[in-house]
C-alpha cells in the first residue's frame, strides 16, 4: 500500500506572507504576480521529499525520525477577511498546518480566526514567525534559523526586540487562546508546545527550519494516523472551474484520499443536483508548480494518487460549482458514490 502524501495548508492574516514564503520554497513568483498582491482563491502545490530532505541538510538530524512520507501537498489559503469560507475549506482539508504570523505586526483577526479554524478541526500546526529581516538591527540572511540565530551575539538589541516580538506577538496571544508554545530549538514534545519557527521569505532564512518542523510534524501525524495509507477510489473537493483551449471546462481540484484513474466517472456534488461525466484526461501540475499559476503545462496522467491536486477534463461540468465535493470512480460504484456525496 502506498503512503498517502500529507496535507499542509498555510493559513494566517492577510499580507503576513503566506504565498511569498511558498514562492521562496517553490523558487516561483506566484505573489507578485496576484491581482492587487491578494489571494483569492485556494492553491496547490506539490513539494517532493527530495527537495525537503536537499532544502534541509544536515538539519534533518534534529527530528531523531526517519522520514517515509513521498512529499507533501501544500494549500496556500486566502488571508484577507473576504474569504472565510476558503480559509475554512483549507482548514478542513488539512492533515497539519502552517500559521503564518508577521512577528512585527503580531496576531490579527484572521490570525485568531485560523487559530478558531484549527482548534475546530483539531489540525497540529506549527507557527512561521514571517519577516524577521524587519527586526531593527537583525541580520537576516538566507539558511538555517538556527546558524544565523547564534550569529547575532553581535547585536544585542536585535536580539532583545527578537524576543520581546516573539513573546507579546506570538506566544503571548497563543497562550491567551488555550496553547503552550515556544521557540522550535526550545521545545522539548511537539505534540504538547506549538513550535514557533522565525524565517523570512524575503531573505530566505528558516526556509531549512521551517521545512524540517513541518516534516517531522508531518511524520509524526503520519505514525500516529493509520488513515495516511491510499486506498480506495478517489475522495476530493473542487476549488475552481476553468475554461481550458481545447478542453472546455475542466475541474481543478484536490484529491485529499484514494486513487483517481483515466477513463473512470467523475461524481461531483452541487446545489443543481449530483453531475456524473466520464472523464477525458487527468492532468497534473509539475512538482513545485503553484496550480493557480502554473510555470509548466499540466501533464495528462493514468493514474493520481492521494494527496494531489489534479485537473478533471470530462464533458458536461458547466453546472459544477468550487467547494463542491466530489468522487472518482468506476462505472459499477457510481450510485455508491453519489450517495455518500449526498451525506456531505
Ligand atoms: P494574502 O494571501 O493576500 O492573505 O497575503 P499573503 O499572506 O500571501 O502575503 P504575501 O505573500 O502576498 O505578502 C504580502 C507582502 O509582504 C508582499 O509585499 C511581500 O513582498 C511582503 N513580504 C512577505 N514576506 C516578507 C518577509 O519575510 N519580509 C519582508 N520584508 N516582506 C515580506
Ligand atoms: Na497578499
Ligand atoms: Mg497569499
Amino acid at each position: 500500500m502506498a503512503l498517502r502524501c500529507p496535507i499542509v495548508s498555510v493559513l494566517g492574516h492577510v499580507d503576513h506572507g503566506k504565498t511569498s514564503l511558498l514562492d521562496k520554497i517553490r523558487k516561483t513568483r506566484v505573489a507578485a504576480r496576484e491581482a492587487g498582491g491578494i489571494t483569492q482563491h485556494i492553491g496547490a502545490s506539490e513539494i517532493p521529499i527530495d527537495v525537503i530532505k536537499k532544502v534541509c541538510g544536515n538539519l534533518l538530524q534534529m527530528l531523531k525520525a526517519d522520514l517515509t512520507i513521498p512529499g507533501l501537498l501544500v494549500i496556500d489559503t486566502p488571508g484577507h477577511e473576504a474569504f472565510t469560507s476558503l480559509r475554512k475549506r483549507g482548514g478542513a482539508l488539512a492533515d497539519i498546518a502552517i500559521l503564518v504570523v508577521d512577528i512585527n505586526e503580531g496576531f490579527k483577526p484572521q490570525t485568531i480566526e485560523a487559530v478558531n479554524i484549527l482548534r475546530q478541526y483539531k489540525t497540529p500546526f506549527v507557527v512561521a514567525a514571517n519577516k524577521i529581516d524587519l527586526i531593527p538591527g537583525w541580520n537576516s540572511k538566507e539558511g538555517p534559523f538556527v546558524l544565523n540565530f547564534n550569529e547575532q551575539n553581535q547585536h544585542p538589541n536585535a536580539l532583545t526586540e527578537f524576543e520581546i516580538r516573539l513573546y507579546e506577538n506570538i506566544i503571548k496571544p497563543l497562550n491567551e487562546m488555550g496553547f503552550n508554545a515556544d521557540l522550535f530549538t526550545r521545545v522539548e514534545d511537539i505534540t504538547k508546545t506549538v513550535c514557533i519557527i522565525p524565517v523570512s521569505a524575503k531573505t530566505g532564512e528558516g526556509i531549512p527550519d521551517l521545512l524540517m518542523m513541518i516534516a517531522g510534524l508531518a511524520q509524526k501525524f503520519l505514525e500516529q494516523n493509520l488513515k495516511l495509507d491510499v486506498e480506495g477510489y478517489a475522495k476530493g473537493t473542487v476549488l475552481e472551474v476553468k475554461e481550458e483551449k481545447g478542453l472546455g471546462k475542466t475541474i481543478d481540484a484536490i484529491i485529499y484520499d484514494g486513487i483517481a484513474r483515466r477513463g473512470d466517472y467523475v461524481v461531483v456534488g452541487g446545489p443543481n443536483g449530483i453531475v456524473v461525466s466520464k472523464i477525458k484526461a487527468l492532468l497534473k501540475p509539475k512538482p513545485l508548480d503553484e496550480m493557480r499559476d502554473p510555470r509548466d503545462k499540466f501533464k495528462p496522467v493514468n493514474e493520481v494518487v492521494a494527496a494531489a491536486g489534479v485537473k478533471i477534463a470530462a464533458p458536461n461540468l458547466e453546472n459544477v460549482i468550487a467547494g463542491s465535493p466530489l468522487r472518482i470512480v468506476p462505472e459499477d460504484k457510481i450510485e455508491e458514490a453519489k450517495e455518500e456525496i449526498m451525506k456531505e
